[in-house]
C-alpha cells in the first residue's frame, strides 16, 4: 500500500504564511515525483490574528487536535499588537513542551554558494548539528512577579534542570555523534550558574563515560560564541541548554547563510508526539506580506522532515537540491543578493529535484 503522510500546518504570523506555501508546495511536489508516498496538508488558522479574534493563540484542545498527525509543520508566531510572551507562550512553547519535544536538532551548515560574512572561511569549516534542549532549562517557565506596581515589584525567573531532561538530550547528542563518528562540544556555563550548569557539566561527564569512542569538549557559552566567530570549524554536535541553544543557533544562522536559510525540528525521538518542524527564524514584521521573504529555511525544514519519516534519500536530495538552486545563483531573494520573489523559489527547488 502507499505510504501516506498526513501534516499539519500552522503557518502563523507575518512571512509565516509565505514561506510554508513554498514548503507545501516543495513536499507535495516530491511525493509526485517518488510516487510511492502521498502527503496531505490540513492548516490551522492559529497564531496572533486568530488571537485577536478569539482571545486564544489555539483552541483549547489545540494538542489533541494536532496529536494523530505524522508531524507538524510550523511558518512563525508573533506580530507587533499581540505581546510576544502571550503569543509564543501559547503556540510555538506549548506545542514543544506538551508534545514533549525535547531535542530541538539546528543543522548549521554552510552550504556552497551561501554568504557566509567571515574572511577565509570555506563551506566545510561550518558544518554542525546544535543539539538543544528543547523542554526546560531556562524556558521552564517557572517564576512569579509579586509586589507589581510598588517599587518592591520584582520578577523572578526560574531555571529547571532535572537530571531526566539533562540526561536524555545529552545522551540523544553523544548517540548522533558516536553514529555520526564526529566530536561532540557541550556548551554551558558552570563558571557563574553554580547550580544549573555545574549540574549538567556534571552529566556530560558521566554519561561520556559510557561513549569512550567520542571525542568531547567542554566550552563555556561566551568563549563558544567567540569560537563560533573565529574558528567555527571547531565545531561537530554541540549540545547546549535551551537558552544558549536559542542564541548560539541565529549567530549560527549568521555564520550560515543568514536567517533566510536556518532551519530546526523539534523532535520527540520516542515517537508518542508528533514532531514539528520549522525555519527558525520569527515573522519578520520589517519585510512580511512583501513577497520576499526567503523560504529555504521553511524549504530545508521539509528536508528535515521527510528524514524523520523515514524518506531519508529524498531528504538529503532535498538539501543538495537547495545547495543547487545557491550555486546557480538564478532564484535568489533579496537577502542571498537576487531579485527573486518568494513564491517563485518552490518552483526552481523541484525543477532541480526533476532534473
Ligand atoms: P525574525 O527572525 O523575525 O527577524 C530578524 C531579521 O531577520 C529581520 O530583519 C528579518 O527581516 C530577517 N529575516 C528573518 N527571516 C527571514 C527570511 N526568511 N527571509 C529574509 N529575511 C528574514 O526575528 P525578530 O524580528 O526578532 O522577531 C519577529 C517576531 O517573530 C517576534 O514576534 C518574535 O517573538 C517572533 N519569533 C518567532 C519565532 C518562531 O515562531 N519560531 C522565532 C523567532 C522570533
Ligand atoms: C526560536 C525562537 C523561539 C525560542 C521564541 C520565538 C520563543 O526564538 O525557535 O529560536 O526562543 O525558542
Ligand atoms: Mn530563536
Amino acid at each position: 500500500m502507499k505510504k501516506h503522510f498526513s501534516i499539519a500546518v500552522i503557518a502563523g504570523d507575518g512571512i509565516g504564511p509565505e514561506v510554508i506555501s513554498e514548503g507545501k508546495k516543495v513536499f507535495s511536489g516530491i511525493a509526485a515525483l517518488d510516487g510511492g508516498f502521498s502527503v496531505t496538508f490540513e492548516d490551522f488558522p492559529w497564531g496572533c490574528e486568530y488571537y485577536l479574534k478569539t482571545g486564544e493563540m489555539m483552541p483549547q484542545d489545540g494538542l489533541d487536535i494536532l496529536r494523530p498527525f505524522d508531524a507538524v509543520y510550523l511558518g512563525a508566531v508573533g506580530y507587533p499588537g499581540v505581546p510576544d510572551h502571550i503569543s509564543l507562550g501559547g503556540l510555538l512553547l506549548q506545542i514543544r513542551r506538551g508534545f514533549d519535544e525535547y531535542i530541538n536538532l539546528r543543522p548549521i551548515r554552510l552550504l556552497r554558494g551561501a554568504p557566509c560574512p567571515l574572511a577565509g572561511v570555506q563551506p566545510q569549516d561550518i558544518d554542525m548539528i546544535v543539539v538543544r534542549e528543547n523542554s526546560e532549562g531556562e524556558y521552564a517557565n517557572v517564576g512569579a512577579r509579586l509586589y507589581a506596581g510598588t517599587p518592591r515589584e520584582t520578577a523572578i525567573q526560574t531555571g529547571v534542570f532535572s537530571r531526566h531532561g539533562c540526561e536524555r538530550v545529552i545522551r540523544y547528542a553523544y548517540e548522533l555523534a558516536r553514529r555520526e563518528k564526529r566530536s561532540l562540544t557541550s556548551i554551558s556555563k558552570g563558571n557563574a550558574l553554580c547550580y544549573s550548569m555545574v549540574f549538567w557539566d556534571e552529566i556530560f561527564a558521566e554519561i561520556g563515560r559510557s561513549y569512550p569512542d567520542v571525542e568531547t569538549h567542554s566550552l563555556l557559552v561566551d568563549a563558544a560564541s567567540m569560537f563560533f566567530v573565529k574558528d567555527p570549524k571547531r565545531f561537530e554536535i554541540v549540545v547546549t541548554s535551551n537558552l544558549f541553544g536559542d542564541i548560539l543557533t541565529d549567530l549560527g544562522a549568521a555564520i550560515a547563510g543568514g536567517m533566510g536559510l536556518a532551519a530546526g525540528a523539534n523532535l520527540n525521538p520516542e515517537r508518542t508526539y508528533p514532531s514539528m518542524f520549522e525555519p527558525i527564524h520569527g515573522s519578520a514584521p520589517d519585510i512580511a506580506g512583501q513577497g520576499i521573504a526567503n523560504p529555504l529555511a521553511s524549504i530545508w525544514a521539509v528536508s528535515q522532515m521527510l528524514d524523520f519519516l523515514g524518506e531519508n534519500s529524498w531528504a538529503k536530495s532535498l538539501l543538495d537540491a537547495i545547495e543547487i538552486l545557491l550555486t546557480e545563483r538564478r532564484t535568489l531573494t533579496p537577502d542571498l543578493g537576487g531579485h527573486a520573489r518568494t513564491d517563485d523559489v518552490g518552483a526552481a527547488v523541484l525543477e532541480i529535484l526533476a532534473r
